[in-house]
């Protein structure tokens, strides 16, 4: 419904009409996609890059993007990118009256517990995440009560009211950091359970674990990397640690979305095979042309939600305004402050 309805309202608001001027304006940040991206499927977006960072600029307001942005938002809109933990610690340091966040729900969502007092948006309300969807508060108490005493840990994809019922949050960046950190021989991780059976892997406690899996990393298996390297014995193969153990077990590095990004910066391979989501690949294919980028790739439906014409209706309209109630907002920000200060702590 909204799609069609900002779809007619658009163009009679904004020149959102393709030109050789708006395409030539725009040329020095095409040139950061050039790789991925046609002229012609640029020509169409440079219209709605324009407005959008001119209207960025009215309303006072800042766009944080998640790495999983397609490379027209990621370069093209974008004022800050990053992965969850950059992005909600980036959230507490905003001086703009507005964050628009372009990524799933629970990202806007922590950027609003940790941010109360500025409006928040996300351009399309129902970019879930199938993590997030697979644990509530109830679950959270069925664990507490099935290992009475032990912390819950709990991924920063969860909603709100999940997070206010956990002693502490942590990201793909920092779990085994967390795990470690918290009190007590056996943690409770939710809801990943491929993320807990890798911090399992690596730290000296027990880790029990919520059974939910994220649906674009389910889907790699160890075979399919097995038969790719044999194929291509120069392939660097990078996962994120919400693949499988076995998929982690073949990769030569694993790190969060971020991690990713530096390692290829780093270490610059002939090929590279990035096992995540699609948009991670085409949006540093242009900064690193010397890197081959193996495409094995799966698209997060919900990241995919997130367009440059919804962007364009959030800023223009203030909606979806994002809102966490007090009395939640409150117990799930411990939760989130908690870890970013044990990562401050660490780098003491
Ligand atoms: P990162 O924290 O590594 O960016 O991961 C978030 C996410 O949703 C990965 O699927
Ligand atoms: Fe959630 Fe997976 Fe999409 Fe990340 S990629 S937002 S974990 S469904």
């Amino acid at each position: 419904m909204l799609d069609t309805r900002i779809q007619e309202a658009l163009p009679a608001l904004y020149d959102l009409t393709p030109s050789v001027e708006k395409t030539r304006a725009t040329w020095e940040i095409y040139k950061t996609m050039a790789r991925v991206l046609s002229p012609a499927d640029w020509a169409l977006h440079a219209p709605y890059v324009i407005a959008i960072n001119r209207l960025k600029r009215e309303r006072n307001a800042v766009i944080l993007a998640h790495n999983y942005m397609t490379p027209e938002i990621y370069h093209g809109v974008a004022d800050f990118v990053g992965d969850s933990l950059a992005l909600a610690i980036r959230a507490t340091e905003v001086e703009q009256d507005i964050i628009v966040q372009c990524g799933v729900h629970f990202m806007a969502e922590t950027a609003k517990i940790l941010n109360p007092a500025k409006t928040v948006l996300i351009p399309d309300a129902s970019a879930g995440c199938s993590l997030a969807e697979s644990i509530t508060p109830e679950g959270i108490a069925r664990m507490r009560a099935e290992y009475p005493g032990a912390p819950v840990v709990s991924y920063v994809n969860t909603t709100a009211e999940v997070k206010a019922t956990s002693d502490i949050c942590c990201t793909s960046a920092n779990a085994l950091q967390v795990v470690d950190a918290v009190k007590g021989d056996t943690v409770i991780m939710t809801p990943d359970r491929f993320l807990a059976q890798n911090v399992a892997n690596r730290t000296k406690k027990r880790v029990v674990w919520w059974d939910g899996a994220c649906v674009v990393h389910e889907l790699y298996t160890a075979d399919d990397l097995r038969a790719y390297r044999e194929l291509n014995p120069e392939v660097k193969i990078v996962a994120h640690p919400e693949c499988r153990p076995d998929v982690v077990a073949e990769a030569d590095y694993t790190g969060s979305t971020s991690g990713i990004v530096n390692w290829v910066r780093r270490n610059r391979p002939k090929q590279a095979m990035l096992v995540t989501e699609c948009s991670m690949a085409s949006n540093i294919a242009d900064e690193l042309p010397e890197v081959t980028f193996a495409k094995p790739c799966n698209m997060c439906p919900y990241m995919k939600k997130i367009t440059l014409e919804k962007i364009l209706w959030a800023l223009h309209s203030g909606e979806v305004e994002v809102t966490v109630a007090p009395g939640i907002a409150d117990r799930a920000r411990r939760a989130i402050t908690r870890m970013i200060d044990l990562g401050r702590e660490a780098e003491r």
